[in-house]
């Protein structure tokens, strides 16, 4: 039967994806799906690429763990979302509680970003360059770079990274942006500030981190997907998932599940070229990062965790072959 990623590119898009973890690699139940690239033709490391676990003492780089994760796209011939450079999570103490001035961050950033980048030069697809940036009143989020840099901190990431892998596309990664509203406006204006300077930005991350039965309709995923796309970047979901509050799920909640992810799907679809892909937050329950953040939350992703789909696949499959 068709799966994912080969009804997405024969669609038009360039890729469905997952998002995957080193720890889930030794499941081999989980990995055979994974590699098949005619669900997935692309993935994103969620974790091991970050910050914390490539600098944990500043100067000494470990890409060890984020290896595995580009090994196991390159023996399959999938695609990478480099996820992510600079965020203000998931940051090492020496980074988060660290004495700086303003010249010392951006030094440091500039040394992170100089390493990795080049360190993955030409096995990435995209850079999430700057990730989670805005609060959901539309202003810049607190943190260390914020606090130290101010929001010139986003540009200088943006052009250091610019500088050490010149074919990789260079994203700003955000969940909330998908309608319009404060956080989108906001987001909007970065890119408008970005390309007014000429400093690089190739793209925009809607993450898609949903909850069923309030997600947002087709038409406003599509308007704003567009609102995006007219500024001359591309657009893609990177982190979609669509959870249940409560456990387990209602028969009439699966429902509405799939046509939650119907309608973002086809919200990309609809917006193609301009559009590239979908990639969810990992493809299975098992490991879907939701019940830890949300108690009592999760069946999120488009497998359950006993590897069988949720109707929501089905109606994903459906809708990409209708294109
Ligand atoms: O690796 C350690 C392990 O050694 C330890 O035993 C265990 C005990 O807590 O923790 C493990 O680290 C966890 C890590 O995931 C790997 O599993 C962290 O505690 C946990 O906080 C971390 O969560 C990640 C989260 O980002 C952190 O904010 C999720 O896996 C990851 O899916 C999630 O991804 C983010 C995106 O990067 C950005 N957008 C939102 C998205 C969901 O939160």
């Amino acid at each position: 039967y068709a799966q994912l990623n080969d009804l997405a590119k024969a669609a038009g898009l360039t890729y469905f994806g997952s998002a995957t973890d080193n720890s889930e690699l030794t499941d081999t139940e989980y990995t055979s799906i994974l590699s098949n690239t005619s669900e997935f033709g692309q993935i994103t490391p969620g974790n091991t690429q970050k910050w914390e676990y490539t600098e944990a003492t500043e100067g000494t780089f470990d890409y060890t763990k984020g290896d595995v994760i580009t090994s196991f796209a390159a023996n399959n011939s999938q695609l990478v979302r480099c996820h992510n450079l600079i965020w203000y999570s998931q940051l090492p103490s020496w980074v988060s509680s660290g004495t700086w001035t303003n010249a010392t961050l951006i030094a440091a950033m500039k040394a992170h970003i100089q390493s990795e980048v080049t360190h993955y030069k030409g096995q990435c697809y995209a850079w999430d360059v700057v990730n989670e940036a805005f609060d959901d009143s539309g202003n810049y989020r607190t943190s260390v770079f914020y606090e130290t840099i101010g929001p010139e901190y986003i540009p200088i990431a943006f052009e250091t990274a610019a500088l050490y892998d010149p074919n990789v596309k260079l994203y700003y990664n955000d969940y909330n942006i998908e309608y319009a509203g404060v956080k989108a406006t906001a987001a909007l204006n970065l890119v408008k500030d970005l390309k007014a300077r000429g400093i690089q930005i190739d793209g925009v991350g809607m993450q898609g981190h949903f909850i069923v039965g309030s997600t947002p309709s087709l038409a406003t995923q599509s308007a704003n997907l567009k609102s995006f796309i007219d500024l001359g970047v591309e657009v893609a979901y990177t982190e979609l998932d669509i959870r249940f509050s409560s456990l387990p799920p209602t028969s009439t909640g699966l429902t509405t599940q799939a046509t939650d992810y119907v309608n973002t799907v086809q919200a990309c679809l609809d917006n193609m070229p301009g559009c590239v892909g979908v990639t969810i937050w990992d493809y299975t329950d098992k490991y879907s990062w939701v019940p830890s953040t949300f108690s009592g939350a999760g069946d999120a992703c488009l497998w359950y965790a006993n590897y069988t789909h949720h109707p929501a696949y089905d109606a994903v499959t459906s809708v990409l072959a209708s294109y």
